[in-house]
């Protein structure tokens, strides 16, 4: 059955080749050429199966079933304990074909019901200024909270910063709304 389920240590090869997909597709013009072209799905296999090993619970996949793995995303702790934010949303990514389904949003709830669960009672996501994805935040409730040159991709790039100061109020708003795929 299709749906978001917890990432398996076998999913490394199709999270890294969806994680090469989607940078190439969304970051083109964005970050430096050699940096997308560089990127290895056999590299980046190896690094998930190592995370996938360390700390499998933090990351997440939308499975298609016969279509195969379509999104993945990963969250945990905020990172910088200065900032305001319990929770984090590390990445999220969707397959440049399978995007506008609904499948962002699924994994996104999914990510954030985790967090709720796990006693983060708020959430952090970064994404570059020049990313439309920054919208879809918004659409999910996400409020523009800080700002901040990031290294990303080999260079310094302007980054905002989205909060969520309320899961629980979040969550709840999309359970209301008919959304089952809080991960709760
Ligand atoms: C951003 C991303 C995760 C969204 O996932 P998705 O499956 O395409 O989005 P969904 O279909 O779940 O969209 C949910 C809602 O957000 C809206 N939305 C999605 N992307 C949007 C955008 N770029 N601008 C405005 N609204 C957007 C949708 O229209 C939908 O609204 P609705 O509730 O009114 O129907 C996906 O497009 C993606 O992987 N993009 C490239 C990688 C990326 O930038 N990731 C984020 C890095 S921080």
């Amino acid at each position: 059955m299709s749906g978001v389920r917890r990432a398996r240590i076998l999913d490394a090869p199709a999270i890294a080749r969806i994680e090469v997909e989607t940078w190439r597709s969304t970051y083109a013009g964005i970050l430096a050429d050699e940096s997308l072209l560089g990127m290895s799905v056999e590299r980046l296999t190896a690094t998930w199966t190592s995370e996938l090993r360390r700390w499998p619970r933090g990351i997440m996949v939308w499975d298609g079933g016969r279509d195969g793995l379509l999104g993945y995303g990963q969250c945990g702790r905020q990172r910088d304990r200065s900032l305001p934010f319990k929770g984090e949303i590390f990445m999220l990514y969707v397959t440049p074909d399978a995007q506008n389904n609904g499948i962002g949003r699924q994994l996104l709830l999914a990510m954030l019901g985790s967090l709720a669960t796990s006693n983060y009672p708020s959430a952090l996501v970064w994404v570059l200024r020049n990313n439309p994805a920054r919208f879809f935040y918004e659409r999910l409730g996400a409020k523009l909270a800080l700002h901040r040159q990031i290294p990303f991709g080999g260079r310094l790039v302007e980054a905002l910063g989205y909060g969520w100061n309320d899961l629980s109020a979040t969550l709840d708003h999309w359970v209301r709304s008919g959304d089952r795929s809080t991960g709760r």
